[in-house]
């Protein structure tokens, strides 16, 4: 036993001498260094992982199906039958949500419809967001709920509507160039090293399937809020604050981000995170007044709270029979087919199984690789800009005392995927793609990025710098290889390069 302890600790010193004095960068150019630290560590193997718990023991009572323009809200009486006994006794009924906020929050909040519709099997849904309760069929409903419901979900419906086909044919018409659609799926706190720990079977899946590594990708703030702030509109924190003022009412619908550019520019857009309570512009913030995008999940999201909800890790992991981390790969998924052929913009952002603890991601690795694969088989990544991002790394927990978690929480995975069509139009910006994912590169780029798609989708958006980094760029422009950390907008307290720290820590 001590022989093996003593025989790990030298292998383990071994690597971490040889990963930073010897051979192996994750960084290498003339102004950053970047060590390229291992992934495992034998000290992971007293790491227990969680396991998938599952939010229900048998398939949800009730599903939607969408096509073409027609939605259908279904009741699985087998399951019913197997679960609860014969189905002639039991009814269900669904009932519209509807935003629902107060004066000083309008963004928070969600309110049913006057009575609940009850259905047999199956019903035709003109709305999008419905509750569905099944009760005993003796129980007087004429008050409009049933109070002794044995079964409550909570379905959302993406469809395309006339409007918004129009707004996107008109831009597609318009453009100059081929309007590039944009579909960003963000999971919480996860570092590139911890990407590599906990989701092996998504990150084969999306490495061998044209995603890019972006490995030298740098948070530039400590938490959610200024670096989704840097993300989507360039700014700093201090700088969000003076010009958005978070905490007024209308401050973030008058706030230059990016998917306002997308959305008023033709794009269809949509924007949904999960674990509502601690939204990113909610969390001691007042959110949107009006919702800031064509598709906006949080009185979804909101409803949320009506069902059982499931604590995983202090995580709200399962809402009802289903997790929301599904819910929000369902919604990514819907956004991203039912709007194929249109130009769109969509963002998912995922905490439920990632945001508190280092192992919790594991719990999702097979349902966030199946979210890529259906993509593909659909032929998103044919046509699509994806990228799988984080914000930061794990904040919580011992790793933060050792000097892989300075990094860590400081490297977000970054992983970017070009359509071919791209590919074969933008010779000069995939080269330059394919260089910058080896060198230092920032959330401010990321803005730069997001900025310069509008401007190769030939619409006529004008580019801004950053104001937090006028030298920051696109990652399809040449950065240049003697890039420093001042250069990509990111502080001292940040920056992980050229850093001499005790590795044994
Ligand atoms: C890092 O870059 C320098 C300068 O190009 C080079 O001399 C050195 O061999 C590189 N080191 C590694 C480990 O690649
Ligand atoms: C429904 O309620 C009636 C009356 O309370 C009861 O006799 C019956 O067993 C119930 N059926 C189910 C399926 O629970
Ligand atoms: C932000 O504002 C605070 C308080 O006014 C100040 O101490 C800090 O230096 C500012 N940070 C930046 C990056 O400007
Ligand atoms: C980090 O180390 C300090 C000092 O040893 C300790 O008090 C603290 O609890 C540790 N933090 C974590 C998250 O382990």
């Amino acid at each position: 036993m001590y022989n093996i302890v003593i025989f790990y600790v030298t292998v383990f010193i071994f690597s971490i001498c040889t990963a930073v004095n010897d051979y192996s960068y994750l960084i290498n150019t003339t102004q950053c260094t970047i060590p390229n630290l291992p992934a495992f560590y034998h000290s992971w193997n007293n790491y227990t992982p969680s396991y998938p718990i599952s939010c229900s023991s048998f398939e949800p009572v009730s599903y939607i199906t969408v096509e073409r323009d027609v939605v259908t809200l279904h009741i699985r009486t087998e399951v019913i039958q197997k679960q609860f006994g014969n189905s002639d006794d039991n009814t269900c009924c669904y009932s519209v949500i509807s935003r629902h906020g107060s004066v000083d929050y309008p963004d928070v909040g969600y309110v049913f419809s006057s009575y609940c519709r009850s259905f047999k099997n199956s019903a035709r849904l003109y709305d999008d967001t419905v509750v569905v309760l099944c009760h005993n069929s003796t129980e007087d409903t004429t008050n409009g709920y049933p109070s002794n419901f044995w079964y409550s979900n909570i379905h959302q419906v993406v469809r395309r509507t006339p409007n918004l086909v129009r707004k996107a044919e008109l831009l597609k018409e318009s453009s100059r160039k081929k309007p590039i659609s944009v579909l960003i799926v963000v999971i919480d706190a996860v570092s590139r090293l911890n990407f590599i720990r906990t989701m092996p079977k998504t990150r084969d899946f999306v490495t061998q399937n044209g995603f890019h590594e972006f490995r030298g990708y740098n948070k530039i703030d400590d938490n959610t809020f200024p670096n989704a702030m840097a993300f989507f509109s360039g700014m700093n924190q201090n700088q969000s604050v003076d010009i958005c003022q978070p905490w007024t009412l209308d401050g973030l619908n008058n706030c230059p981000l990016i998917w306002y550019d997308y959305r008023d520019l033709g794009y269809i857009t949509a924007y949904a995170e999960d674990w509502s309570d601690i939204a990113t512009f909610n969390y001691l913030k007042k959110g949107f007044k009006v919702p800031p995008t064509d598709y906006y999940f949080k009185p979804y999201m909101d409803s949320l709270r009506f069902l059982r909800t499931e604590i995983q890790d202090g995580m709200p992991f399962c809402a009802g029979p289903e997790s929301q981390g599904d819910r929000m790969l369902n919604l990514a998924f819907d956004f991203a087919k039912n709007m194929k052929g249109l130009p769109s913009f969509g963002v998912f952002w995922m905490n439920t199984f990632s945001h508190n603890v280092i192992t919790t991601p594991k719990t999702m690795d097979d349902k966030v690789k199946q979210l890529f694969q259906r993509l593909k088989s659909v032929g998103v990544l044919d046509e699509s800009v994806v990228i799988l991002i984080s914000d930061h790394g794990i904040r919580f927990g011992e790793i933060l005392n050792t000097t892989r978690g300075y990094y860590e929480v400081r490297l977000p995975m970054n992983y970017i995927s070009l359509p071919h069509w791209f590919k074969e139009r933008y010779p000069d910006e995939t080269r330059n793609f394919l260089d910058n994912a080896k060198v230092l590169t920032s959330t401010y780029d990321m803005y730069m990025t997001l900025q310069d798609l509008l401007v190769l989708s030939g619409t006529d958006y004008k580019v801004k710098s950053s104001r937090a980094c006028p030298k920051c760029k696109s990652i399809f422009a040449k950065i240049p290889n003697e890039r420093s950390c001042s250069d990509a907008g990111i502080s001292n307290k940040w920056c992980t390069c050229n850093l001499d720290l005790d590795m044994d820590k």
